[in-house]
């Protein structure tokens, strides 16, 4: 458990995932412009302190919704702080999930895992998890941290998507990352 405790990003370290300077690098409107449109639902998953939660909103716009989902209840804490009394508390619901298990019972558009599935114990159980929750067409971000993700690593964790019945469709250029777009394989 304590291995567990030190893979997940700390509540203390929300401030450098949420800054100017990241803003600047990696821009979310540049980033997911290209994937999410006016009305879809998106699931931001281990959304942290929101730093893609607000914008994925502002894509959606009033007629979608995003769904920010964490483990930690102090990061949900973060956001919440953040949109409370603003227009974009219609659009987001947070969601406190459990390690293995998002458990969410609707489907989505979209799915987004930022620098988030290496912190995720059990790859296996939550690829096939996200697949049940995808709308057919749907597609996922993820992107990955180099530093703490291999090459090697971020291939197997495609391998992982790959035999829960996705297909890795592109490979987007992210600054500071290792990233795929899955869509759900053809049956
Ligand atoms: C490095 S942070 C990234 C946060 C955010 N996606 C971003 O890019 O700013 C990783 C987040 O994933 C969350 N997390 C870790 N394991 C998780 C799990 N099994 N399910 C959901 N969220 C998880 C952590 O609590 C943390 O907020």
């Amino acid at each position: 458990m304590s291995d567990r405790k030190n893979r997940v990003c700390p509540v203390e370290r929300a401030g450098s995932l949420d800054n100017r300077i990241r803003r600047w690098l990696q821009d979310p409107r540049k980033i997911l412009r290209p994937y999410i449109k006016e009305g879809m639902t998106v699931l931001d998953l281990g959304c942290g302190p929101g730093f893609f939660s607000l914008d994925i909103a502002r894509l959606v716009g009033k007629s979608g919704r995003v769904i920010a989902s964490d483990l930690q209840e102090g990061m949900l804490q973060k956001l919440r702080g953040k949109i409370r009394g603003t227009a974009l508390e219609e659009q987001i619901t947070l969601h406190k999930c459990e390690e293995n298990r998002i458990g969410l019972s609707e489907d989505v558009d979209f799915i987004l895992a930022f620098y988030v599935v290496h912190e995720i114990p059990d790859q296996e159980v939550f690829f096939n998890e996200i697949k049940s929750r995808l709308k057919p067409n749907g597609q996922v971000f993820i992107a990955e941290p180099p530093v703490r993700v291999s090459k090697t690593a971020f291939e197997e964790m495609i391998r992982k998507a790959r035999d829960a019945g996705f297909t890795p469709v592109e490979r987007p250029k992210v600054f500071l990352s290792k990233a795929v777009i899955l869509k759900k394989a053809l049956p």
